[in-house]
């Protein structure tokens, strides 16, 4: 090797040595060794055109590739650089953001605002009452006195004070006519308890609450009321049976029953091979709640019905099993509209 050579690479590597990790001090070297203008390399591309023909050739070579290997050497320090500032500050700007996690809403909460929606539309008011009440409105106003059987049907929560957790939405048709007077159409949907839980039943569960008071109103507008609302909510082609019942609050009452949307009728397991599915219970306001209230039963008439909303709910969207409503399961809250990003 040429001597001049040989003591640059020499020079070279020392340099390089001392400057260990050291970005700033690299780049000196960098500039000493192989800067454009004025780096030794350079220099001694110089003195390669002002050599004797002859030697030329042999120096050119040695010169081109000590050139390579300085570079070479440049480059291993610089990526070793780079990894001792470790992964976090290394960032590549190709890769996909991370998406935000939007939240879904609930099936139960789509369904009660399409109900409020088609009630909103059928001049109603949506109302609301506590969930912890009184015995007074939970019972004894709807005509449920201490001893009626109709109190064993709703296995009650009861706190300390004589107060209970509601075990229908109903207790709000009694705060609705304590604090308004006729007319009043109004749904009040909500949350309701009773000690029940097992696979069809859950402790908590929800119901929409219809109430509607004023001269003149009859079971037809009750009927036509429920029709209307069913075909909004499911579809037109679907049929509403009304099957004579009891409720202490109501006279006369009736279960409504409609065609299984499951299986439209022809017998399914969802409607136990009936072809009908029961999503309500309604009926003519009693006397003896409009007298508890302050209401003139002879010049006022009004009905009055509760819908399970979880079970309508399960119905719109098929869900099978009632506790997949409660569950906070994401991958059920995914397959609905807006549903949580994944
Ligand atoms: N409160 C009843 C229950 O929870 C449902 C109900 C039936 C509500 C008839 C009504 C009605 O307003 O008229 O089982």
């Amino acid at each position: 090797m040429w001597p001049e050579l040989a003591q640059l690479k020499a020079d070279f590597d020392q340099a390089l040595a001392s400057a260990g990790t050291d970005p700033q001090r690299l780049e000196e070297v960098r500039i000493r060794f192989a800067g454009r203008k004025s780096g030794a390399l350079r220099l001694l591309e110089e003195q390669l055109k002002r050599l004797p023909k002859e030697e030329k050739p042999t120096f050119g070579k040695e010169l081109n590739q000590l050139k390579a290997y300085i570079e070479e050497q440049l480059a291993v320090a610089l990526a070793q650089v780079r990894q001792a500032r470790g992964v976090g500050e290394q960032v590549d700007v190709t890769l996909p953001g991370r998406k935000p996690a939007l939240g879904a809403l609930h099936p139960v909460t789509l369904v009660r605002r399409e109900i409020e929606d088609i009630f909103l539309r059928m001049g109603y008011s949506v109302a609301d009452g506590p969930e912890v009440e009184d015995d007074w409105h939970n019972f004894e106003a709807l005509n449920i006195p201490p001893d009626h059987p109709a109190r064993d049907t709703q296995d009650t929560f009861y706190l300390p004070g004589g107060l209970l957790l509601r075990t229908h939405t109903s207790p709000v048709q009694i705060r609705t006519m304590e604090a308004f007077r006729p007319p009043i159409r109004v749904i009040i949907p909500g949350r309701v308890y009773r000690r029940d839980s097992d696979l069809r039943h859950s402790p908590m569960f929800h119901q929409v609450e219809g109430l509607v008071v004023d001269e003149g109103v009859s079971f037809a507008h009750l009927k036509a009321t429920l029709e209307a609302f069913v075909h909004r909510l499911f579809d037109p082609s679907l049929q509403v049976r009304l099957r004579p019942s009891f409720f202490p609050f109501t006279e006369p009452s009736a279960e409504v029953d409609i065609t299984c949307v499951l299986c439209r009728g022809g017998g399914c397991g969802v409607c136990s091979g009936s072809g009908w599915v029961e999503i309500l219970g309604a009926g003519m306001v009693d006397p003896r709640v409009f007298r508890a209230v302050g209401i003139d039963p002879v010049r006022y008439t009004g009905f009055a019905f509760g819908l399970g909303l979880d079970r309508v709910a399960m119905l719109k969207y098929r869900i099978p099993d009632l506790r997949l409503l409660f569950s906070g399961d994401e991958r059920l809250l995914r397959q609905f509209p807006g549903g949580l990003a994944r």
